[in-house]
């Protein structure tokens, strides 16, 4: 859980064109992420305040290290499920250019703690600061805490898209990210989280680091930042077609529909037990450690990889790929006797039917570039990282620990993005 080294690269390709109110030009950062193990699991997912109840996850988080205003050092979680950037109660302090919104907010993010589901609200006060991430500034719509909050260390960032802000629209707030492409403080609006397997992770910022990856980056179109559709593959057969599934690297797990999990579940002989909560049912399922079950998602899915395939200038992939859930990140929680909790359960959203809420388990050992410019997911499989994750081969690997991620940054503009999604999100 400490921070690890930081260090920047040099930037790609700069313009000094653009007109900005400080001198840093548009550039690439690359910076070390830390994962902070957790017995307890934070499900940081705003949509129902669903949560998952009787898991205990021992994986980890992912933090980074932020100044925001006046405070340095801040820990904060990289969670591409959200947008807002809040720090805990009493860490605030204003930098020289701070300003007073006036504007009180109030955030809820589901929580889950080993023995219950529940929720959790955060209010506190919005300010404009400067933030600085990977040496990257943007000002930036913060919000300070008071009372209580559930996050751990120094608060959480967000690094979806603005669907998934929760300060008041009166705020004008934009998420980070998207605040230093507007601001014109990164070169390509797009950041990649390179997770690996050992607890060791990057985030890369304004660029796309093809040295860190093997092979050729699959490209998939996304709805929202960073909804997409992708096809569920289980033990090399496609079972299931254009799935909504988020990728959140706030979660640490993987949530499907209960319908489509209970199938998983009796289609790998997965013990499922199906559980009632005061926030909906919750499929948990038990599986023989030494056996873990082949899994994964096809991106793009193959509706748009056939579409793709009949435009050639298509920045989408023309054909699909398989990621697996890595083997090694199956177990959730050992119970001993060779019965392990898996990390794939099943919760319905109401307020999205069919939502699947891809955590960060499924980020080990992937290259994944978060590409706000083109609205576009890529995903490649990392150097380096074990043979636990297999790609476009749906056979199965073997196990390995946990790892980490990297961020980067980029500019551009995000309303193409929106618009995108929104038409998705219609059609669901
Ligand atoms: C930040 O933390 C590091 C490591 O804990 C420490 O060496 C450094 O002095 C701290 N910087 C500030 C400004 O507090
Ligand atoms: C917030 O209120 C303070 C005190 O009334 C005022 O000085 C400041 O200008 C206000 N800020 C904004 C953004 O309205
Ligand atoms: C927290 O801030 C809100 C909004 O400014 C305020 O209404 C509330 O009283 C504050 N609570 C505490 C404990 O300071
Ligand atoms: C999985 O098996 C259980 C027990 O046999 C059954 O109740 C459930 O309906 C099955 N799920 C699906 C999706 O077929
Ligand atoms: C991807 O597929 C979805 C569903 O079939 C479709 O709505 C969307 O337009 C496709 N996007 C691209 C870029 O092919
Ligand atoms: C966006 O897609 C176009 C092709 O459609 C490609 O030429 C361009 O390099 C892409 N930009 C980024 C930042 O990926
Ligand atoms: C595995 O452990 C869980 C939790 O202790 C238990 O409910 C389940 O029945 C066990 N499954 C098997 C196959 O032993």
């Amino acid at each position: 859980m400490e921070i690890l080294s930081y260090f920047m690269l040099v930037s790609l390709a700069v313009v000094a064109v653009y007109g900005s109110d400080s001198v840093d030009l548009p550039r690439s950062s690359r910076l070390t992420l830390s994962q902070k193990k957790s017995t307890g699991f934070l499900h940081l997912d705003r949509r129902d305040g669903l949560a998952s109840e009787g898991i205990k996850i021992d994986a980890g988080f992912w933090y980074a290290d932020f100044t925001v205003g006046g405070a340095s050092n801040l820990s904060l979680l990289i969670d591409t499920g959200s947008g807002d950037i809040v720090v805990n109660p009493g860490i605030y302090i204003p930098g020289k250019t701070s300003e007073n919104l006036n504007i009180t907010f109030e955030n809820t993010y589901g929580t889950t703690s080993k023995d219950g589901t529940g929720s959790a609200t955060i209010v506190g006060d919005l300010y404009s600061d400067k933030v600085i991430f990977g040496g990257l500034t943007a000002t930036q719509i913060v919000g300070a805490a008071n009372g209580t909050s559930p996050l751990q260390k120094s608060g959480i960032a967000g690094f979806s898209g603005q669907r998934f802000n929760q300060f008041p629209a009166s705020s004008n707030a934009t998420p980070f990210f998207q605040s230093l492409c507007d601001q014109k403080k990164v070169s390509e609006c797009r950041f990649g989280l390179a997770l690996s397997d050992d607890g060791t992770g990057i985030q890369i910022l304004g660029e796309l680091d093809t040295s860190l990856y093997t092979g050729d980056l699959v490209v998939a179109p996304i709805i929202e930042n960073w909804v997409l559709l992708g096809d569920l593959v289980v033990g090399g057969e496609v079972q299931e077609r254009d799935m909504l599934i988020e990728l959140d690297s706030g979660t640490a797990t993987i949530v499907g529909p209960i319908v489509t999990v209970s199938a998983i579940f009796n289609a790998t002989g997965i013990q499922g037990v199906l559980r009632s909560t005061s926030e909906g049912d919750l499929l948990t399922g038990y599986f023989p450690c030494d056996k873990p079950p082949t899994v994964g998602f096809n991106f793009p899915p193959k509706t748009n990889a056939s579409l793709a395939g009949k435009d050639s200038l298509s920045a989408i992939s023309m054909r699909s790929s398989t990621f697996n859930i890595p083997l090694n990140a199956w177990a959730a929680v050992d119970n001993g006797n060779n019965n392990c909790t898996a990390v794939l359960s099943g919760q319905n959203y109401e307020a999205h039917p069919g939502l699947w809420v891809i955590g960060q388990p499924f980020f080990q050992g992937l290259y994944i570039d978060h590409n706000l410019e083109n609205g576009t997911v890529g995903f490649a499989k990392l150097k380096r990282t074990s043979p636990g994750r297999s790609t476009t081969a749906p056979t199965a690997s073997v196990p390995t620990p946990t790892g980490d991620a990297i961020i980067h940054k980029h500019s551009a503009w995000a309303m193409l993005v929106l618009a995108f999604s929104l038409v998705v999100v219609v059609t669901m």
